[in-house]
C-alpha cells in the first residue's frame, strides 16, 4: 500500500526528501512536485497543497491535479493535514483534531473528476466523507506517540482566503460544525473518486472568529502552527508504521 501525506499550512518541511517525482496530469500541474520522503524508518510520498515556496490560495489549489498525480504514483492511502480554526470553544490553538465529518461551504471550485470526456460519471458514498480505518490509525497511533488528539468533530470548509465572519461561524456552529478550514474539500471527494482512503489531521491554529475576544493574528497562527509541528510529524512518523 503506498501512503501520501498532503501537507497544509505550516506543514512544508517535516521529513528527508529522497527525490522527487513529476507524474503530470492532464488537469493541469500540481501544486508542487510530489516528494518520496523518508518518514520514520519507512518511506511515503508528500505534497505540500499550497505549493513550495507556500503560495497558492485555497480556491485556488488545483485539486484534481495533486490527486491524479497521486493517484499516478499509485497512492491508496492519504493523512491530509489542515490547519483550522476551533469553532468549538474547547479546541485550544494547538489541538489535534481527527475530524468525522464535514460540510462543504465552498463553491466555484472543480471538484469531481466525473463528467470530463475521459471520465465516467461517478456519484461516490460519501456518508461517512473520511476513511474509518485511517482515522483509527492516527488515532491509535497517537495514543502510542502519546500525542492528545481529539476524535471527531464536522469540519466547515469555506472559501477563503479570508478568514469568516464572527456571524458566519455563528452559523457554522448552529449547522454543527466544530472547526472550520478552507481546504479539505473537495479534496476529499476527489480522493474517494479516485478511490483512496483519505482522512485529515486537523491542527487548530486559533479560536474562530468570535469564539475568543481576541482578534486573530496571522502572526499567532503562523507560530502556533509551527510549534505544533513537532507533535505532527511525531505522529506521522508513528501512523507511517501502520499505513505504508
Ligand atoms: N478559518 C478558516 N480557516 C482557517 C482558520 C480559520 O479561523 N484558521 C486556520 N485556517
Amino acid at each position: 500500500m503506498s501512503l501520501a501525506i498532503i501537507g497544509g499550512t505550516g506543514a512544508l518541511d517535516l521529513f528527508e526528501v529522497l527525490h522527487e517525482s513529476h507524474p503530470g496530469s492532464r488537469y493541469g500541474p500540481s501544486s508542487a512536485p510530489v516528494s518520496r520522503i523518508r518518514i520514520g524508518g519507512d518511506e511515503a510520498w508528500f505534497l505540500p497543497r499550497h505549493g513550495r515556496p507556500h503560495a497558492i490560495p485555497p480556491h485556488a489549489i488545483n485539486y484534481r491535479a495533486n490527486i491524479d498525480a497521486l493517484r499516478q504514483l499509485g497512492v491508496e492511502r492519504v493523512v491530509a493535514i489542515h490547519a483550522v480554526g476551533g469553532i468549538d470553544p474547547n479546541l485550544n490553538a494547538g489541538s489535534m483534531v481527527v475530524p468525522d465529518q464535514l460540510i462543504d461551504y465552498t463553491w466555484g471550485r472543480s471538484h469531481t473528476f466525473s463528467g470530463s470526456a475521459e471520465d465516467s460519471l461517478e456519484h461516490i458514498e460519501f456518508s461517512e466523507p473520511f476513511s474509518g480505518s485511517i482515522r483509527r490509525a492516527l488515532l491509535s497511533a497517537a495514543q502510542s506517540a502519546g500525542i492528545e488528539v481529539h476524535d471527531g468533530g464536522c469540519y466547515a470548509v469555506t472559501q477563503g482566503p479570508r478568514l469568516e465572519t464572527a456571524a458566519e461561524i455563528a452559523r457554522l456552529a448552529a449547522d454543527g460544525c466544530t472547526l472550520v478550514g478552507m481546504t479539505a474539500m473537495p479534496e476529499a471527494a476527489l480522493a474517494r473518486e479516485a478511490g483512496m482512503d483519505y482522512a485529515s489531521l486537523s491542527v487548530v491554529a486559533n479560536p474562530a472568529a468570535g469564539v475568543s475576544s481576541e482578534v486573530i493574528s496571522l502572526e499567532e497562527i503562523h507560530r502556533v502552527l509551527a510549534e505544533s509541528m513537532l507533535r505532527v510529524s511525531a505522529l506521522l512518523r508513528c501512523v507511517a508504521r501502520d499505513l505504508v
